[in-house]
């Protein structure tokens, strides 16, 4: 079941679904077992994360490019693979079998053959799993994202001198493009960095709100669950789910990667401010928002008409957070904005966060959807021209001495420190205060920008 649930997911995400919306409308249609929709969702992150990998190391094995096999075949052939090269715990002979019962279930009782011989000569090649380093040869060692590799008896993997930018890309799952641009902005060393960072399962983080950290801290010390300190949050790894966590009942912590949980403490919202949040759904920076500025103050937060607003007004509803309002309004459109707070003196807000629709390429890990979905450098142009009219708005919206934040989870300099150039050109009135960009980190948090801009007052 769970197995046929993340075919039948990877399938729909190959037309154009979002894999997490996707699985979990099958996961409540079929009524999965907690379990079992959590081995569907980690199967089904598992073979997106590494998607360019598994197809590399497949194609050496089918006869017709991968591309052209059915898409039943094609998305068999990722899950078995996957397990093979990635998970120490499923033996390679279920991933054979269960990737041909989920072929068969699927409608293709044909391809049964092709899935089981193709997938038993990969598992065939594989020498040893879960090596701690690459050994001398490095086209035999596929990295799996949680720092070992998995050693083939013979060379998988492009030549890492004659040609690099193949090499990473086959064996750090990331199109070329993205090698060659993370290589262009951040030099070469960087670049291996962010691209094992790309491959890494996320940990479950979590930022403890503020007045209970230390019971967070001690509650999961009592339950004996273990964590590290990584910025404001703690990382916790194999801790199950995060609803059964002690303080989750009592709101004692938001699940939060550092580097976002980093951005709000920037623009020091203070008591009573009046602040304007766009693109603030589902509302993770909200909820730091309106601590800062406490009962007395207004936080109004903007995103689109739809469900992501709704999700956002439910957040905020939930945490009966009376402080914030919630407009859908269409941020690129000033018409559509208040100019500040009414019954407040001045016109225009004492500080604007805008946390821009951006590529992703800092939370790769996160969303492992978002490097086939960027599709290449026109697409970073356009969000960053996007981005910069956003920031325009948003600055319209400052008061005479007030603060504007910007912040992207991307790490490419032209959706963040090319967006602030430009606007510092357009307006005069502005500068720069601070400027931040964070690299992601394997396994312990993603990357993004922010930048602290002032208004002269
Ligand atoms: C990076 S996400 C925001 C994440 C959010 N700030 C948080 O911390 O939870 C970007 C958001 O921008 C919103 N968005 C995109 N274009 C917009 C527009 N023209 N006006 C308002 N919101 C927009 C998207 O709906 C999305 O929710």
């Amino acid at each position: 079941m769970p197995r046929h649930a993340a075919l039948r997911t990877l399938r729909r995400v190959e037309r154009g679904a979002r894999a997490r919306e996707t699985l979990d409308g099958i996961v409540r249609r079929e009524s999965l077992s907690g379990l079992d929709g959590d081995l569907a969702r980690e199967l089904t992150q598992g073979v997106l994360r590494h998607l360019e990998s598994l197809d590399h190391l497949l194609s050496a094995y089918v006869q017709r490019p991968l591309a052209k096999a059915h898409a039943v075949d094609r998305n068999a052939l990722r899950l078995g693979a996957y397990q093979i090269v990635y998970l120490d715990r499923v033996p390679d002979r279920a991933a054979v079998h269960t990737a041909v019962e989920a072929a068969k279930s699927a409608g293709r009782p044909r391809a049964a053959g092709f899935v089981n011989a193709v997938l038993r000569r990969l598992a065939a090649s594989v020498s040893e799993a879960g090596v701690a380093a690459p050994g001398p040869d490095a086209r035999r060692a596929v990295p799996r994202g949680d720092g070992a590799f998995t050693l083939f008896a013979h060379d998988v993997l492009p030549h890492p001198v004659a040609e690099p930018v193949a090499y990473l890309a086959a064996a750090y799952a990331h199109p070329a493009w993205l090698v060659e641009r993370f290589t262009a902005q951040h030099g070469a060393d960087a670049a291996r960095c962010i691209l094992a960072a790309g491959i890494a399962r996320p940990p479950v983080s979590l930022r403890p709100l503020p007045g209970h950290e230390d019971a967070l801290a001690a509650a999961l010390e009592e339950r004996g669950v273990a964590y590290e300190r990584e910025g404001p949050c703690l990382l916790l790894r194999g801790a199950g789910r995060v609803a059964a966590l002690p303080g989750f009942d009592e709101g004692w912590f938001a699940v939060q990667d550092a580097t976002t949980a980093e951005v709000v403490p920037l623009l020091a919202p203070a008591p009573g401010e009046g602040i304007l949040e766009l693109c603030a759904a589902p509302g993770g920076k909200t909820l730091a928002l309106a601590h800062g500025v406490g009962e007395q103050g207004v936080v109004l937060a903007v995103d689109l008409p739809g469900p992501r607003l709704a999700n956002l007004e439910r957040n905020v509803k939930r945490r009966g957070l009376t402080q914030v309002a919630v407009l859908g309004a269409d941020a690129a459109d000033p018409e559509q904005l208040p100019r500040g707070l009414r019954g407040r003196d001045g016109d225009g807000f004492d500080a604007v966060l805008l946390d821009a629709p951006c590529s992703n390429t800092g939370v790769l890990a996160q969303r492992v959807e978002a490097r086939r979905r960027v599709e290449g450098p026109h697409r970073i142009a356009m969000l960053a021209e996007q981005a910069h009219h956003l920031l325009l708005v948003a600055a319209s919206r400052v008061r005479p001495g007030g603060r504007l934040l910007y912040s992207t989870c991307s790490i490419d300099s032209d959706e963040n420190a090319e967006v602030i150039r430009a606007v510092l050109d357009d307006d005069p009135d502005l500068d720069l205060v601070a400027e931040r960009l964070t690299l992601p980190v394997a396994g312990r948090r993603g990357g993004g920008f922010a930048a602290l801009l002032r208004r002269d007052g």
